[in-house]
């Protein structure tokens, strides 16, 4: 497990790699580099879904309580990948029990566009993220949706039996310029595009806490045995108060070592 130490120096690089994708990073560098210079410098498109979670798997409370899960440096490591991509993307129901504002607050950096998958049109227009005066919000409906007039960007996409597709949404963002794309939850949402195969990295952070009851981070369809499950290739990172899985979900138990050490000498080229 590689102990993450950012400090303001490493932070800037990293923000000056955002984008730039002829640059490749991997796992033998800096451990902070490691971790966040793929997704500054991934290719489009790009997906990362992030879960923050306690040792028994839960994301909130039965009642929806989701705020204090990640401890400090997880709620950092979750700014920092807002700040590295371009889009970030909730459910309606997140929106509907967090209220959240989806900013980089904590560290620097710049603000993601906020894209909410609002399939029904359940929202009202009055929540705060329309009216807090941050980066654009986008609000992705099914054409056949209600129309309501909401102080945003509404993109209507033709509904399929399970909702709106996750690679239109994808499509869809990438035609407006939003290649690099964070998937924050809630559940339900990152489940759709976990089993749609759109999702290349998976950042579970786990936070020394249980909650014993309430909904889990990641729910699939069943299985019957193990060797159906996904195991993908995984760096541990330590990151203070909570720990993180980063999960590669293209390289299914492969050693990625070689691409590694040939991608540290671009870095340092770079550096
Ligand atoms: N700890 C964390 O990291 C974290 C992060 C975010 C949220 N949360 C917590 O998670 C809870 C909310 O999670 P959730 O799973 O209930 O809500 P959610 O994923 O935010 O939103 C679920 C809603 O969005 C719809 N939806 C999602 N993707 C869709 C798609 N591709 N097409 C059509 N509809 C789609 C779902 O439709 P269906 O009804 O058809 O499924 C459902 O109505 C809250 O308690 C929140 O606090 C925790």
């Amino acid at each position: 497990m590689r102990m993450i130490e950012m400090n303001n120096a490493l932070w800037a690089r990293l923000l000056a790699m955002r984008g730039r994708c002829d640059l490749a990073v991997g796992p033998g560098c800096d451990p902070a580099l490691a971790l966040y210079g793929p997704i500054a410098t991934a290719g489009e498109p790009f997906v990362l879904a992030q879960v923050g979670q306690s040792l028994d798997g839960r994301v909130a409370t039965p009642t929806g309580d989701a705020r204090d899960i990640s401890g400090p440096d997880g709620i950092a490591h979750l700014h920092r990948c807002r700040a590295l991509v371009d889009a970030v993307i909730v459910g309606v129901g997140t929106v509907k029990c967090d209220d959240p504002r989806l900013s980089v607050r904590v560290v620097e950096g710049p603000d993601p566009v906020r894209v909410i998958v609002d399939c029904r049109a359940e929202l009202s227009g009055e929540e705060r993220l329309f009216d807090d005066g941050g980066a654009p919000v986008i609000l992705l409906q099914a054409h056949d949706a209600e129309h309501k007039r909401y102080p945003a960007e509404v993109i209507r996409i033709r509904r399929h039996a399970n909702g709106l597709d996750p690679r239109a949404i994808v499509d869809v963002l990438g035609q407006r310029g939003l290649g690099r794309i964070l998937v924050e939850g809630g559940a339900r949402t990152i489940a759709r595009f976990i089993a749609g195969g759109l999702v290349d990295r998976l950042h579970v952070a786990i936070a020394p806490l249980i909650i014993g009851s309430g909904p889990t981070g990641i729910c699939l369809p069943p299985i019957d045995q193990l060797s159906g499950a996904t195991r993908p290739a995984a760096s541990v990172y330590n990151l203070g108060s909570d720990i993180l899985f980063d999960c590669n979900l293209r390289s299914e138990g492969e050693d990625t070592s070689a691409f590694a050490k040939r991608d540290q000498v671009r870095v340092a080229d770079h550096a």
